[in-house]
């Protein structure tokens, strides 16, 4: 989670600013039907308690007496293009941090990264696109940009790299661009690369700014094909901890548009507790020391 935020870093910790409101069955399931129209998020209805906890605090600033209004709000007020930016905020989860995964990230530095850069070489290509999909607060791609620095290491100059990062909240990508973390953010990275990758100031953690010239910060929602079809085709997508909010449907959804966007050979890395499995079978399967990157055939 990056230090500073501009939204706050658990809704539910706003709910303790006063009483949540009761949202009823009709209520629920117009605003979950709304959020997974706009967002592909689905919230099941054992669930319904975190759309009471996460909205009470919007509708009490917004004046409203109850979540119909506030559905009334988000569909016909004049204002309801910045309210779906704040409710966005507010519904998705943003946990995140740096070095996640640490077997995941040994198998992508240390065997699909050194293949796809010797591919490369080989065909002359010094060319390489990452996409962090779903990249929260930014730790995800700085990760990335660490690791292709540590692999290219003074060769990185000669090449044009790009590590798209898009989210779906405004408020987590102003944090992500900002690069200022607390060490808890840092709690899994190895400590020689927080000292050579990062400005202590105080308590906060600042990233070299070579890293943030790697990556592109974006608003994108995965629920519009549209949007995913302007994304410039990738060597590798990183799409962790993001579909597990998704229904079958909308996964099914998202991951046909990743398997569009990678180039021939190219691969994709999902979060260790998601799974394609009745999803799709367009890719194939490589197991590594625990990792499973799914590749698209050349
Ligand atoms: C739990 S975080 C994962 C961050 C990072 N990938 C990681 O694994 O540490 C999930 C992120 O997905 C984003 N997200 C959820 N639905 C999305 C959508 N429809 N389009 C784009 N981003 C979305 C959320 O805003 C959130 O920042």
């Amino acid at each position: 989670m990056a230090l500073f935020p501009t939204n706050t870093p658990s809704p539910l910790a706003a709910s303790s600013l006063g009483k949540s409101l009761k949202v009823s069955n009709e209520e629920f399931f117009q605003l979950r039907d709304f959020i997974y129209e706009q967002s592909g998020i689905f919230i099941a209805e054992a669930r319904k308690y975190l759309v009471e906890n996460r909205l009470s605090n919007r509708l009490r600033e917004l004046n409203l007496k109850s979540f119909g209004e506030y559905y009334y709000y988000l569909r016909f007020d004049p204002n309801r293009r910045t309210e779906l930016t704040k409710l966005f905020e507010v519904i998705t989860t943003n946990e995140t941090s740096f070095w996640r995964n640490p077997p995941q990230l040994e198998v992508f530095q240390n065997k699909v990264m050194k293949d796809e850069l010797e591919k490369l070489r080989l065909a002359r290509i010094k060319k390489l696109r990452i996409w962090s999909a779903g990249c929260s607060t930014g730790e995800e791609p700085y990760t990335l940009a660490i690791i292709l620095h540590e692999v290219l290491k003074a060769e990185i100059g000669l090449w044009d790299i790009k590590i798209t990062a898009n989210d779906l909240s405004e408020a987590v990508l102003a944090a992500a661009r900002r690069g200022i973390y607390s060490e808890y953010a840092l709690r899994t990275t190895p400590k020689d690369i927080v000292a050579k990758y990062f400005r202590k100031d105080g308590p906060a953690y600042h990233v070299d700014p070579k890293l943030k010239r790697l990556i592109s910060f974006g608003p994108t929602n995965l629920s519009d094909r549209a949007m995913l079809r302007r994304v410039e085709r990738s060597n590798i997508i990183f799409c962790r901890n993001v579909i597990i909010y998704f229904d079958d449907e909308m996964k099914r959804q998202v991951i046909e548009a990743f398997y569009d966007n990678l180039l021939p050979g190219g691969c994709m890395l999902i979060g260790h507790s998601e799974s394609l499995h009745s999803i799709s079978r367009a890719f194939k399967p490589e197991h590594n020391s625990g990792t499973i990157v799914y590749r698209k055939e050349a």
